[in-house]
């Protein structure tokens, strides 16, 4: 195949510092794999800012682009599933992480990681889903199994980040009643949009009450965060109510007895998009192309170009984004 040039964001290790320019690379030194696709959109994720500022635990060697979510149209393909000018999605797997990702125009993948854009959904509409709004997707499939919208309140945590506001619009679409957890005040008329509704202060539901269990008064919850405010989550959960997690913004640790699981019946779900297996990420892009198709999906987003990539990926993990923030490819 003919070399192609492109811009990529490219983030170096230089004496024990990481350093991030915009540079042209060529497609002959991208990795081995059968699908070569030209991004147009990319995402920003928390783990794309881990991966911009060193974190080995995402990031093993550079120099590297990271970039964990595209939406993009084949330019070439020795998997006969896919053709030239198919539109298509990646997210997860080591997408961004060890393999180069969606912060460069073009991207080489395994077709395993391929899934064609669902009709319903335009390239920029898969990005404002991304791997966050996926994310929430998963954890709204696995917590509708547990809890029903006549169960409840739900809690969504880290409600005005990417995974929480999809989750909220989700949620809300589904005739789930809201309760969002956020550190912002000043994004409440955001959040009532998305369809939350009852706001609690994230400072007041992050004090650690040392009981093993409180009132119960949640059906459910789609947390994000992790730490004292999963905890609160869990030991305020309604008999039999169930908790996904995901996330871990806040913390790692998780510090609280059994009594909640063996006395409630309540059930804590682990979710993992990255390695969320093929034959079952087909099924859940065409739900959000349809039926769980939000009408405010273009009222949550922000797009940016990749010169702007730098100040958004500090401010992700400041805690300051809100909402989805899309990356235009095209406009290099
Ligand atoms: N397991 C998986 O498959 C998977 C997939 C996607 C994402 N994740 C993880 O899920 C988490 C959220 O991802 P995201 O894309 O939604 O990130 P995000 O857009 O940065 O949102 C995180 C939100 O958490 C809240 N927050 C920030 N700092 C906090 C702190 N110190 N304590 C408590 N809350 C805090 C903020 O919301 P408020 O200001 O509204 O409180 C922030 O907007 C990340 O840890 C990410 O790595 C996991």
């Amino acid at each position: 195949m003919k070399d192609i040039k492109y811009k990529a964001f490219v983030v170096e290790e230089c004496d024990g510092k990481f350093v991030q320019t915009m540079q042209t690379l060529s497609t002959d030194n991208l990795p081995s794999g059968d699908v070569l696709v030209r991004v147009h959109y990319s995402s920003i994720n928390y783990k794309d800012a881990l991966s911009a500022t060193g974190n080995k635990g995402v990031t093993k060697s550079y120099p590297h682009t990271p970039g964990i979510d595209v939406a993009g149209v084949v330019e070439y393909s020795a998997d006969n599933k896919f053709q030239q000018g198919d539109e298509v999605i990646v997210t997860g797997y080591d997408l961004g992480m060890n393999t180069a990702g969606g912060f460069g125009q073009y991207i080489r993948v395994p077709s395993e990681w391929v899934v064609k854009l669902p009709k319903g959904l335009t390239m920029k509409e898969a990005m404002i889903i991304g791997t966050a709004g996926f994310t929430a997707g998963i954890s709204l499939l696995r917590l509708s199994q547990f809890v029903k919208p006549s169960d409840g309140k739900v809690v969504v945590t880290g409600a005005t980040g990417g995974v929480g506001s999809v989750a909220i619009s989700l949620l809300s679409k589904l005739g789930y009643q809201v309760v969002a957890v956020s550190g912002k005040e000043s994004e409440s008329e955001f959040l009532h949009k998305l369809g939350a509704t009852e706001i609690i202060s994230r400072v007041e539901f992050q004090t650690v009450d040392k009981r093993p269990m409180l009132s119960a008064r949640y059906a459910g919850a789609i947390d994000t965060v992790g730490g004292s405010i999963l905890e609160n989550v869990l030991k305020a959960l309604k008999p039999l109510g169930a908790v996904t997690t995901c996330g871990s913004v806040s913390s790692t640790q998780l510090n609280m007895t059994v009594f909640p699981f063996i006395l409630r019946g309540i059930s804590l779900i682990g979710i993992s998009a990255q390695n969320y297996p093929t034959a079952l990420r087909e099924p859940l892009w065409k739900k959000m192309a349809t039926d769980w198709k939000t009408n405010n999906l273009l009222e949550l987003y922000t797009e940016i170009s990749l010169t702007e990539l730098r100040d958004t990926l500090e401010n992700i993990l400041a805690g300051k984004l809100k909402g989805r923030t899309i990356v235009n490819m095209l406009d290099c």
